[in-house]
């Protein structure tokens, strides 16, 4: 397994991430209070860096938090962590916890300083190839709790799902709740039904996926008409192609669902249309920031 890049960030500077400490009583760490962000890095530049940092401060509203740090900030976080661990592809982490306290207690203190942590991984650069891009899944019940549009780094039960998925031989779990997909453990999800592209609606069981956003745009560009409804576990099994989108893996495939082919079992022709335009506007939405 390939380990994280050298450098971190932790509250007010970089250090390497061999040395970042934070205490065990860091409300992240005894409560999962804390939300997070995932930026993919192209080529050296932050993909979608607004949006991102836009769902950050609405995962931060959210939990009654206010933003630690200006916006400024916050791109000169991402430009050292890209330029001190060698630009290129990458995956960076950002994550805010409500910080450590004197005592553990469940309503935390008024005089908290947050604890703000970033860090980047490698990352390969997307296949050119949509044929490359398929993905078997399963579907299982979403165990999750019913604030799924915050992302927390409360995540146990999308651990326990994507484990699942693995065991089974497969990389993603497409969750069901009610009778209804939701989303992947660590995706959201989509199928096509009649050549349409059909997304779940948002609400409090499903994260705002910024890839999903993107997703959306690139259909609107290519001609493929979306249409936000519920989508059935029938349909589900119904659907001609099924898409899943996720900032850490882009645009995939699922050519299996629980063991039977989807569709013709390899990436279709709107999935194919989709991830080609996908490609060639990657470019065109990241940022180089400066430290
Ligand atoms: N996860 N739904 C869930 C539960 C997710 O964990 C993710 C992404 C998404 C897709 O959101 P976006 O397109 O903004 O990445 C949907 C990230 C990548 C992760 O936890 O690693």
């Amino acid at each position: 397994m390939t380990s994280a890049c050298d450098i971190a960030w932790l509250n007010d500077r970089f250090l390497p991430l061999a040395e970042a400490r934070v205490s065990p009583l860091d409300r992240g760490f005894l409560f999962a209070d804390a939300v997070y962000e995932v930026l993919p890095v192209y080529d050296g530049g932050v993909y979608r860096l607004e949006q991102h940092l836009d769902r950050l401060d609405r995962s931060l509203r959210e939990i009654g938090m206010a933003e630690p740090m200006p916006r400024e900030r916050w791109h000169s976080l991402c430009g050292g962590l890209v330029e001190r661990n060698g630009g290129g592809n990458l995956l960076l982490y950002l994550q805010v916890s409500r910080g450590a306290e004197a005592m553990r207690s469940h309503v935390p203190a008024a005089t908290l300083q947050p604890t703000v942590f970033g860090m980047a991984s490698p990352a390969e650069p997307p296949s050119p190839d949509p044929s490359q891009r398929g993905v078997a899944c399963i579907t299982a019940g979403d165990i999750r709790w019913a604030r799924c549009d915050i992302k927390s780094t409360a995540l146990l039960g999308n651990v326990m799902l994507k484990w699942r998925a693995q065991d089974s031989g497969a990389g993603e779990a497409l969750l069901l709740r009610d009778g209804h997909l939701t989303e992947g453990s660590s995706s959201s999800a989509h199928v096509v039904l009649d050549d349409e592209l059909v997304s779940p609606g948002l609400d409090n069981t499903i994260l705002p996926g910024t890839t999903r956003e993107v997703l959306h745009e690139v259909a609107a560009a290519c001609g493929v008409p979306v249409r936000v409804a519920a989508v059935g576990a029938d349909r589900l099994r119904q659907a001609s192609e099924i898409v899943i989108a996720s900032a850490g893996a882009g645009l995939r495939a699922v050519t299996q669902l629980d063991g039977q082919a989807v569709g013709a079992g390899s990436p279709g022709p709107v999935f194919t249309r989709l991830y080609r335009a996908w490609l060639e506007g990657l470019a065109a939405s990241c940022t180089r920031c400066a430290e």
